[in-house]
């Protein structure tokens, strides 16, 4: 079993630059099913989530394989399978994509439900109930879903009573081959909805408003291939910055859209940190000790997200006074404070509370990620601790950033996997 060994205290410098987005990539690569033609995608992450896509690719008859670097290739003009297996699903909740998608496509999909990091229940119930209005029947019988659109995917007036991300990109792929129009009312505005919309798009598909609360599908014939370069992560951009804001010292972290991460930089700045944003960089430097911050309320898009929950707060640890988080989106997302106290943190969680008083050192201890982003935040934490950290269960956060620890040695971090 892979481990990081981490030591402490090192200043970090240097230029990052920032991978192409897991939620972007993982729904386009999914929606590559609906397209007769070849689908180059640039800028996809080589992460593990993406390796699991290409295998749910593979398994449903298409040719899925990394051209170059950070080239991906999909053929599905061949697509021979409408199930998924329950192995693959298991790997990753993006697998659900699949089943907007493949419906989309043909007509019938049969999956197991999802896996994915385990961040409190995480039902599926609004992507069946949209699915249903689109003439979809849907049989569940033993965690299998047998899905079949008789008389093909319609067109539908869809209202979600959250504006859930998946349900959102999940209606849309199932939309653009229906027949006749859908419309989505209070849709998920993140960045990541718009991006799925450009590839398709870029497809011939008709999408319009995807960004905005209310998304209009109108549906085609067929879509054609083409190349798409993938949005940059917004969530990699933020740890980055965190183990900066933790570890003190200076980065520019390059080819990223900081215009998407209006709710998160504010915050560093709150922290002491100074941050200069254009179009693409951001110039980021930590020279003086951190301070708490006002309380931090995660929100669906343009909120401040969910998934930076973890890093922000691992930087807080040490910032002078008092912060406070309130996770409103995941019922069970703080699996990563026990491991921050295991190394001196100071954290009170009651609910969905968390309360961090800063503390005036963190300790190198031995942790264990538990998620994808507590993980990262065990890093933030322990690039700022004094002494030696170990962190196990890596994989997790190997679903999400592309080799991390040669990313942050890059910058001056002393961290090795083992
Ligand atoms: C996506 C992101 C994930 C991020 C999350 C919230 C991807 C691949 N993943 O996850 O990184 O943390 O958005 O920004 O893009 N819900 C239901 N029923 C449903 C669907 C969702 O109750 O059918 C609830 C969920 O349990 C959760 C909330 O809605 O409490 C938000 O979930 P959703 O926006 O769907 O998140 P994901 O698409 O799973």
């Amino acid at each position: 079993m892979q481990k990081l060994i981490i030591n402490g205290g090192k200043r970090l410098g240097g230029e990052i630059r920032i991978q192409g987005a897991k939620n972007a990539a993982l729904p386009i690569m999914a929606a590559s099913v609906l397209c007769g033609e070849e689908i180059v995608i640039h800028n996809c992450p080589r992460i593990s989530d993406v390796y699991s896509a290409m295998r749910i690719l593979t398994y449903l008859g298409c040719k899925a394989y990394f051209d170059e670097r950070n080239t991906a290739v999909i053929r599905a003009e061949d697509i021979s399978g409408t199930s998924v297996s329950d192995e693959l699903m298991r790997e990753m909740r993006s697998s659900l994509f699949f089943l907007g998608a493949v419906l989309g496509r043909a007509g019938a999909c049969r999956i197991t439900l999802p896996g994915g990091c385990d961040l409190g229940p995480r039902p599926i119930d609004m992507h069946l109930a949209a699915l249903r209005k689109m003439g979809v029947s849907i049989r569940e019988e033993y965690g299998v879903l047998d899905c079949r659109a008789e008389n093909g995917v319609k067109g539908a007036k869809i209202s979600l009573s959250f504006p859930s991300v998946g349900t959102t990109e999940n209606i849309m792929l199932a939309a653009v081959l229906a027949e006749g129009v859908t419309v989505i009312q209070n849709a998920a505005r993140e960045p990541e909805v718009a991006d799925l919309a450009g590839f398709l798009n870029a497809c011939g598909a008709r999408i319009s408003g995807a960004g905005c609360g209310r998304i209009v599908i109108n549906g085609v014939k067929k879509l054609h291939g083409c190349e798409y370069t993938v949005m940059p992560d917004r969530i990699v951009c933020a740890t980055y910055l965190s183990c900066t804001a933790a570890a003190g010292g200076e980065l520019v972290a390059y080819d990223c859209r900081p215009a998407d991460m209006e709710s998160i930089l504010p915050v560093f700045e709150q922290m002491g940190c100074i941050v200069h944003a254009s179009a693409d960089r951001i110039y980021f430097s930590a020279d003086r000790p951190l301070r708490a911050v006002a309380p931090i309320r995660t929100m669906v898009y343009p909120g401040f997200p969910t998934d930076a929950q973890a890093v922000v707060m691992a930087a807080l640890c040490r910032a002078k006074g008092t912060s406070v988080f309130v996770e409103n989106i995941f019922e069970n997302r703080f699996k990563h404070v026990g491991e921050l106290c295991r190394m001196g943190a100071d954290i009170l969680v009651e609910g969905k509370v968390a309360v961090i008083e800063g503390v005036k050192r963190l300790y190198g201890a031995k942790t264990c990620a538990a998620d994808l982003r507590g993980g990262a935040g065990l890093i933030t934490a322990a690039l700022s601790a004094e002494g030696t950290s170990e962190i196990s269960d890596i994989h997790y956060i190997d679903r999400g950033y592309e080799e991390i620890e040669k990313e942050l040695s890059s910058a001056g971090a002393d961290i090795i996997r083992i």
